[in-house]
């Protein structure tokens, strides 16, 4: 699915150098390049505001805790999503509320979230989902409506761009109240490890990032709140500095073999292509299809028999998952997400994809998809 091996190995002698900067340093807690990483992320996706932190999860936990919501709080999610988002809600004993997807966008569907809002609604968890921006114009407005937080989960769609009607261009994660990333090797921008970050405009909001991040400490062994010890590592931000340099070109290439696949595919109807939409960029963390007809768990097993790799992002909406029962919300409530759980399969999608796998991998799909018919 993704070829760190031949990425490391084009900019191998500026990683290498970068990683033994900091061993030789012996700075290896909040070393001098977690301060400047922030500060070249900032710039780059345009935040006042840049906290490195330990994963992507975390990013998540240390932006809900930092709103100090009362302990009835009702969180609204998308429900075909990664983990994350539900599963920091529910550990903080706060509700998460789920709303089901667009069909073509799989983004979380913003006509179906106001009737989730009750009185207890304090946050929307937008999750910009396989690299592209939901729709936050609208999600903006309807927070600013009923007086809600927004925190973009931008861990698979960093430096996606959403441009507003009025002709503004943002970066995802930095239109809400917080945005949150993970760095987790295979993401578009990946350290060798794992990491996160956590966005935001506003000072006040920053500081008590900050501090919930370092044990609820804002001067050493002065603890002014419960926090939580989740630090970006020196030597992954050394290494994501490295990579920030070339993240741009790395989004490119991922836009390009995407359109590779859609050239490709043209001729299958029954294949359907991620949507493009023409408020947001995608920056294609995943290339996610829909099978409108054939068997989408027979095609899985038969390309993993040709040996070409293939994922299910994702298999069940998180409503249906064992961890979230306790909701009590059960099948046919969120229809969407439940068909795109039977149709969607992720191709090969990374930065080095050439032409001709891609071809090989168009046609052992085709083929499968064919002998399921
Ligand atoms: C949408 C989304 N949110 C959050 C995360 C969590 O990131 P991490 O694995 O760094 O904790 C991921 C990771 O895959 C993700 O895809």
């Amino acid at each position: 699915m993704v070829d760190l091996v031949t990425q490391h190995q084009k900019i191998q002698a500026e990683l290498e150098d970068a990683i033994l900067s900091v061993v030789r340093s012996a700075a290896y807690i909040k070393g001098p390049d977690v301060k400047l990483f922030e500060t070249e992320l900032a710039t780059a996706i345009g935040a006042n505001h840049v906290i490195g932190c330990a994963n992507g999860t975390d990013a998540l936990q240390v932006a809900l805790m930092a709103l100090d919501l009362p302990a009835d709080a009702e969180i609204i999610v998308p429900s075909f999503n990664y983990v994350a988002t539900a599963e920091v809600i529910s550990l903080l004993k706060l509700t998460p509320v789920f709303v089901d997807v667009h069909l073509d966008t799989y983004q979380i569907d913003v006509a179906k979230i106001e009737a989730a809002i009750t009185p207890k609604t304090k946050v929307i968890m937008p999750v910009h989902l396989f690299g592209q921006c939901a729709d936050m114009e609208p999600i903006l407005a309807l927070a600013a409506k009923h007086n809600l937080y927004v925190i973009e989960d931008t861990a698979q769609a960093i430096s996606a761009e959403y441009t507003f009607s009025d002709g503004t261009v943002k970066k995802a994660g930095t239109m809400g109240h917080v945005g949150t990333t993970s760095f987790f090797p295979s993401k578009n921008l990946g350290c060798m490890g794992d990491g996160g970050a956590i966005f935001c405009n506003d000072d006040a909001l920053a500081d008590r990032l900050k501090t919930i991040a370092n044990h609820g400490q804002r001067q050493l062994y002065l603890f002014e709140r419960v926090g939580v010890n989740s630090r970006l590592d020196t030597i992954q931000a050394a290494v994501l500095r490295v990579k920030l340099r070339y993240l741009d070109g790395y989004n490119a290439a991922r836009q390009k073999a995407a359109d590779t696949y859609r050239e490709l595919l043209a001729p299958y109807s029954d294949i359907i292509v991620p949507a493009t939409v023409s408020n947001s960029t995608h920056v294609y963390h995943q290339y996610v299809l829909r099978l409108a007809k054939g068997n989408r768990n027979q095609v899985k097993k038969l390309m993993d028999g040709y040996g070409i790799p293939t994922m299910i992002y994702y298999p069940f909406p998180l409503n249906l998952q064992e961890a979230f029962a306790y909701l009590g919300q059960g099948e046919g409530l969120f229809p969407i997400s439940e068909q795109l759980c039977h149709e969607v399969i992720a191709l090969p999608m990374h930065t080095e994809l050439s032409h001709e796998q891609q071809a090989r991998i168009v046609e052992h799909l085709v083929k499968a998809v064919q002998a399921t018919l």
